[in-house]
């Protein structure tokens, strides 16, 4: 598989099957990650891995509780922008409607929403999560790392959705894997595992136009 070829083949799979993953798979394309750029080489990123019995019971103990107050940070301050509002809104419309789940079924919104704690299916949870003194510039390296661990599943043959989801669930899940709340933000989850052929996992996603976001100058 070439890069493009990764790239364009990644998509956030909300459908997995329950196959399991081995730790030579996911030793070897979290290896090769280490390799991902980050400014000063900090490499703030810090995960914790979980499949099997240990991830079953973080799925029982969160299906109990309620998400947590004040949630761990705020992911929606786009919202504040009609245009960055409209391509979330966008992506439901097509989301649900791929599933058949109506624009006003809110309860039916809502439990598939709820499907993230399940990891939809998926064998393998990577919790991801960093110091909590990181500023933005090491959001931004972590969220470079995520993604090449992404790409490189795809060479596995392997499917991925990061889910900032399981920042409801911060503290909970700092808990159950031994990280400190005190000096450790819980950033996202990516589960881990192979796609199944269904709906949700095959409508396209809009992106805005390439001339809408990048400006070329001085080409001829
Ligand atoms: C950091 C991050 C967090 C995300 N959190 C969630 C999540 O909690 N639940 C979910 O279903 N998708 C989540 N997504 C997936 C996005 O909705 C998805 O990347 C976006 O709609 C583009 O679609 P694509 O990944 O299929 O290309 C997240 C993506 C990123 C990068």
């Amino acid at each position: 598989m070439n890069v493009t070829d990764a790239v364009l083949s990644r998509r956030s799979i909300r459908a997995f099957s329950d196959e399991p993953v081995s730790l030579d798979v996911l030793r070897r394309v979290l290896d090769k990650a280490r390799m991902a750029p980050s400014g000063c080489n900090f490499q703030p990123w810090e995960a914790t891995v979980l499949t099997g019995e240990p991830l079953k019971a973080l799925q029982a103990k969160m299906l109990a509780s309620q998400p947590q107050d004040p949630e761990e940070y705020n992911w929606s301050a786009p919202m504040q922008s009609p245009r960055h509002a409209a391509r979330l809104q966008e992506l439901g419309g097509l989301m649900y409607g791929a599933m058949g789940i109506a624009r006003d079924d809110a309860a039916g919104r809502q439990a598939f929403m709820n499907q993230n704690v399940t990891s939809f299916g998926a064998p393998v949870l990577l919790v991801c999560y960093f110091e909590r003194f990181m500023e933005s510039p090491q959001w931004s390296d972590v969220g470079m790392w995520l993604q090449t661990i992404m790409l490189l599943l795809r060479e596995e043959g392997l499917d991925s959705c990061p889910q900032e989801w399981m920042g409801l669930y911060a503290r909970l899940i700092k808990d159950h894997i031994g990280v400190s709340d005190e000096t450790h933000l819980l950033f996202c989850g990516l589960s881990i595992g192979k796609r199944l052929d269904t709906a949700v996992n095959t409508f396209d996603r809009p992106r805005v136009a390439l001339d809408e976001q990048v400006k070329f100058v001085g080409f001829e």
